[in-house]
């Protein structure tokens, strides 16, 4: 696997995020689900979403590509078929997994889902546990339900649910489910995720509505194929952002990015921080929170002296992807940043307080964790130094960025692991720092 080494460079320029990894995905599977061809422009094409295109293709449904746009051809909420062997495989893809297995609740036929070695090891208990209430089972390895997982489909009945972990995939997985169930399911959050699903449900047609920290979805109902065009991704987009705030001399516009207001307090907090960075709405994307459009725009970040901050446990739900990026902003940051209840983050692609804790401590940096607390005292001249992807996409992009602010050489090893949500991660910093 290869590996990248990252000198000191500041960012200048324009950039256009790759199109969102989230929306991608539930564009897949609602578009799969609905009746008729929908069209999708800009869809991520990125390796997490191949997984969840060729699912739906091996349940018989045909997505094509062609001039930009994508096509997926639906056959309404009961027209999946059985997959080759009664098996998906997902790779690395903890979304495509769960949001799937909602899915295959409603399904007249029992699959067996798996992934690679991490997606393996993350816990799918917290979507077995709903659906085990809306008397759906599934079969999987040990106390945290690990893949491969069976589920045998059936009649999902409806269920209130009131989440333990806000979590925007498991929220997604018992919505889906519930568009199978006869009657309204309810999901109760603590903290609002990202709603990505409610919204798109909605575009399509469901009977779905939103109350404060509950959504609910009457099952049953059809879908109809859409048209619509997928903004950029905020999540890719944060690397490059925090980069122009923390390497002298830069400025980076991001254009076409996603601004859905469960998604940027990144932005919110860099500001905080003291980052010189603005953004606006495109006039005709002003997505309210009743509005099912997801709003999208323009963010400029320029070199800033970074203050710390303290992250408390009810931000991490609208943050959790950016907070490795977030750890590099603090090491270059005046005064001791506390990320908070951070424990989200070690059940993701690896166990990201690790892998950033050790990476970033290796290149010098005033770090530690605390249970699942993340204290970072700064500002820190980092040094090159040789760190690990973990194989875990946003560690090795978080890198990068940390290596664009360090003294010297850093090498990252094996990097392609970025190809899960930014194929073109490096020659996009490569062109941006040139
Ligand atoms: C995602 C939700 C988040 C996020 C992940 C994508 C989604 O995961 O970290 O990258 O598309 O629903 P959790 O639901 O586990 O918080």
């Amino acid at each position: 696997m290869p590996n990248i080494t990252i000198e000191p460079k500041r960012l200048r320029g324009i950039v256009t995020p790759p199109p969102d990894k989230s929306i991608s995905h539930r564009a897949i599977i609602i578009g799969s689900l609905a009746q008729g061809q929908s069209r999708l422009r800009n869809l991520s094409f990125c390796k997490d979403c191949l997984c969840t295109i060729e699912a739906f293709r091996s349940m018989g449904i045909t997505i094509t590509k062609k001039k930009g746009l994508c096509y997926v051809q639906g056959k309404g909420l009961m027209g999946l078929r059985r997959p080759k062997k009664g098996e998906l495989y997902l790779g690395n893809s903890g979304t495509s997994m769960r949001l799937i297995l909602g899915i295959l609740a409603g399904q007249r036929f029992s699959c067996v889902l798996s992934g690679d070695a991490s997606l393996s090891r993350r816990p799918m208990k917290r979507v077995i546990l709903p659906l085990s209430l809306m008397g759906i089972k599934v079969a999987a390895g040990g106390k945290q339900g690990f893949a491969p997982l069976t589920i045998r489909g059936g009649r999902p009945s409806p269920l209130r649910y009131k989440t333990p972990v806000a979590s925007a995939q498991v929220k997604s997985a018992v919505l889906l489910s519930g568009l199978y169930a006869e009657g309204t399911t309810t999901v109760r959050e603590a903290v609002k995720s990202r709603d990505h699903t409610e919204r798109m449900l909605k575009r399509f047609g469901a009977d779905i509505f939103v109350e404060g920290l509950s959504v609910s979805i009457k099952g049953r109902g059809s879908l109809v194929a859409q048209e619509m065009e997928v903004p950029g991704d905020i999540s890719a987009a944060s690397f490059f952002l925090v980069g122009a705030c923390i390497c002298r001399n830069s400025q980076v516009t991001v254009q076409s990015v996603g601004l859905n207001p469960t998604r940027i307090a990144i932005l919110g907090i860099l500001q905080k921080m003291g980052a010189r960075l603005s953004w606006r709405c495109g006039v005709a994307q002003k997505a309210g929170e009743d509005s099912y459009d997801e709003a999208r725009g323009e963010v400029t970040a320029h070199y800033s002296e970074l203050q710390a901050v303290t992250i408390r446990p009810e931000q991490i739900p609208s943050l959790i992807d950016e907070l490795p990026v977030l750890m590099v902003a603090a090491t270059q940051s005046e005064g001791e940043t506390v990320i908070e209840g951070a424990g989200e983050l070690r059940v993701k692609e690896t166990d990201r307080v690790k892998s950033m804790v050790s990476n970033l401590a290796r290149m010098g940096a005033d770090i530690e964790s605390k249970k699942n607390d993340v204290i970072i005292r700064g500002p820190c001249r980092l040094t090159g130094s040789t760190v690990d992807s973990f194989n875990d996409h946003r560690t090795a992009m978080s890198m990068a960025i940390a290596g664009l602010a360090a003294r010297g050489r850093t090498c990252i090893k094996d990097i392609d692991c970025v190809n899960v949500s930014f194929p073109g991660f490096f020659k996009e910093l490569l062109r941006l720092s040139s």
